[in-house]
């Protein structure tokens, strides 16, 4: 898990500043390592998956590590359960599977450069064909350009995933308007309900619905220092 957040504080170091440009050997060298990334990795253990599939909760949160570069946290789903399609924005990610299965639906949207969207009249997308992924799996990648819009659903769980957020999610709540990397949620317009694998579809931000919320619990790892 140290090596895995040194990598990532390397590939990722500067990233807000307005020259910092991804380094792709940086890059795949973080991902080999989230790729053998396991569940001991970072003491995810029986007790804490009984604790998120008994819960009320359909989601649980462990925060690792943040700072203004990275976020690592690890998401645990009880079986059965959606987490919302939802947005990333500017950002770069990869999500590891470390235990459970999910089935998981990317979508990259289609705007021209410095384009305005209006996210609640709906904005275009290609949905790309699931992805079903386990612990043997390997990560499952996204970028401010390519499949940035995702939804996770638990397909065998309880499932927990391992994730890096590079820059991390910017919310303001006082003046959520001027946040710029808030996390919007969306669904899929009704009228593309038919839709199978890679298709044009039409998104639209909505407001999580408050039976979804998450618990968050204590990171039993190896400390980060
Ligand atoms: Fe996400």
């Amino acid at each position: 898990m140290e090596t895995l957040w040194r990598q990532a504080l390397k590939t990722f170091s500067g990233c807000q500043n307005n020259t910092y440009k991804l380094c792709p050997k940086n890059f795949e060298k973080l991902k080999y390592l989230m790729n053998n990334m396991t569940c001991n990795d970072v003491k995810v253990d029986k007790t804490i998956l009984d604790i998120v599939e008994k819960q009320d909760a359909p989601m649980s949160v462990i925060n690792i590590y943040e700072n203004n570069d990275i976020t690592i946290a690890i998401f645990l789903l009880k079986h059965g359960v959606t987490l919302p399609m939802h947005d990333h924005p500017g950002m770069h990610g990869l999500l590891k599977v470390i235990c459970g299965s999910v089935k998981i639906d990317t979508y990259t949207i289609q705007v021209e450069p410095d384009e305005k969207i209006n996210y609640h009249e709906g904005v275009m997308a290609v949905k790309h064909p699931p992805i079903i992924a386990d612990k043997n799996s390997s990560a499952c990648v996204l970028s401010p350009d390519e499949r940035n819009f995702h939804e996770i659903h638990c397909t065998n769980g309880p499932a927990a995933f391992l994730d890096i957020l590079s820059p991390p999610y910017d919310i303001d709540y006082e003046e959520f308007d001027k946040s710029i990397r808030p996390c919007t949620f969306f669904r899929q317009s009704s009228q593309d309900n038919h839709s199978i694998n890679e298709t044009n579809v039409k998104l639209i931000a909505f407001e999580l619905p408050s039976k979804f919320y998450s618990t968050n619990l204590q990171y039993l790892g190896p400390p980060l220092r």
